[in-house]
């Protein structure tokens, strides 16, 4: 049911902070501080001595994916790859027993993913799934299943299903630091501490949202539409984008900032809106001045920035479309990224009057090739 939304997709949007909440509290012990995974135990002696971290999926999943890499990568030092659930499972890739690999799904029922996992398993891999549908096909397929607890999704546009597969990532990148006895140090203790303020801190960006009601007003005639994001935020960045596409038809590309010089400079004129997500620190400056090569051939810069980054860049007064994000730990800040991200494309559907929940030709889950 709806309730006194107007869209599924609307609700759902709005269901976050409670869709992380729910995945996060189950598996987290407040007594001992750590994290539990009832139905993936097996991955105890599996993160002893895996070498190598392969996540693959598709879609929205899969830029939840690639915000995981980020997580291990940084926070545990297992290398990890991240590969297109339909091209990993027809390439033959190397594959060995002490390659976990880990496929992340909404449905559970996507058939690429299913298909890389068979490969996974078929080649001695130990498996893991992150799902969101209790019994389905992945969940049974591998051998520990983390759920993400979103409730049912109903919108075709993955929202809070992929908000709570961050909190399921960063989740096992907690589990995986005990396992491995690096879970004392500050910086994984400022990680759960700032995991579980989430759920607050999307709500204080949810109440915002009419900034982003009026960023659509002056974004809905476009043709194009550019994202940029560096490093962690370079998946939202395909995120948004991909949200965009998918139900307001206005066609959209994602780019790491830094390849901008690289070929999407040339397409920057005064008709093309360009969304730049800027965290503070050395990386958001680098965002800085992707987002002064844009004005100078007058492209609509609209801002999305961390409280500090907006600051530090001294671009409050300067820019007309600015949307401020409460600070977190930095590889966090992907679940607060992206609410803005799919509050845009929901306004901007909303104005262009598409079939917000339903989009032409796409189907909730893809169960065939
Ligand atoms: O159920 P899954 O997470 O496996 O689905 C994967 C994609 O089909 C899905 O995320 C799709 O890209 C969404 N419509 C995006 O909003």
């Amino acid at each position: 049911e709806k309730g006194n939304y107007r869209h599924f997709m609307q609700k759902e949007i709005f269901e976050q902070p409670r869709a992380v909440s729910d995945t996060i509290k189950p598996y987290m012990n407040f007594e001992t501080g750590k994290v539990v995974l009832p139905y993936a135990t097996f991955l105890e002696e599996v993160f002893k001595d895996v070498s190598r971290i392969v996540f693959t999926a598709c879609g929205t999943s899969y830029h939840a994916a690639l915000v995981g890499k980020y997580m291990f990568e940084s926070m545990l030092r297992i290398p990890c790859n991240v590969e297109l659930a339909s091209e990993f499972r027809y390439r033959d890739p190397i594959l060995d027993g002490k390659t976990l690999v880990v496929g992340i799904s909404q449905s559970g029922e996507t058939a690429d993913t299913k298909g890389a996992i068979s490969l996974a398993r078929d080649a001695g891999c130990p498996t893991c799934s992150i799902v969101n549908v209790v019994g389905s096909s992945l969940a049974r397929m591998t051998d520990a299943v983390i759920y993400t607890h979103a409730g049912p999704e109903i919108g075709v546009a993955s929202t809070k299903a992929f908000t709570a597969q961050l909190a399921a990532l960063a989740l096992m990148v907690l589990y995986a630091s005990c396992v491995r006895n690096a879970g004392e140090t500050d910086l994984h203790l400022r990680f759960k501490e700032d995991l579980l303020r989430m759920p607050g801190l999307m709500e204080e960006i949810l109440g915002s949202h009419e900034i982003l009601q009026d960023w659509a007003m002056d974004i809905h005639h476009a043709l194009s539409a550019l994202y940029l994001g560096r490093h962690v935020l370079f998946p939202i960045a395909l995120e948004g984008a991909l949200k965009l596409k998918e139900i307001s038809y206005i066609h959209a590309e994602g780019y790491a900032a830094g390849e901008m010089k690289h070929g999407p400079i040339a397409l920057v004129d005064e008709n093309l809106p360009v969304v730049c997500l800027m965290q503070h620190g050395v990386i958001g400056e680098k965002i800085r001045s992707n987002l002064q090569e844009v004005e100078a051939r007058g492209g609509r810069v609209f801002l999305v920035a961390d409280e500090l980054a907006a600051q530090e860049a001294g671009l409050e007064s300067k820019l007309s479309y600015i949307f401020k994000v409460p600070i977190c730990h930095d590889l966090l800040s992907p679940l607060l990224f992206v609410l803005p991200m799919q509050l845009l494309a929901y306004y901007v559907a909303v104005e262009r009057g598409t079939d917000v929940d339903q989009p032409r030709n796409l189907a909730k889950s893809v169960t065939v090739e």
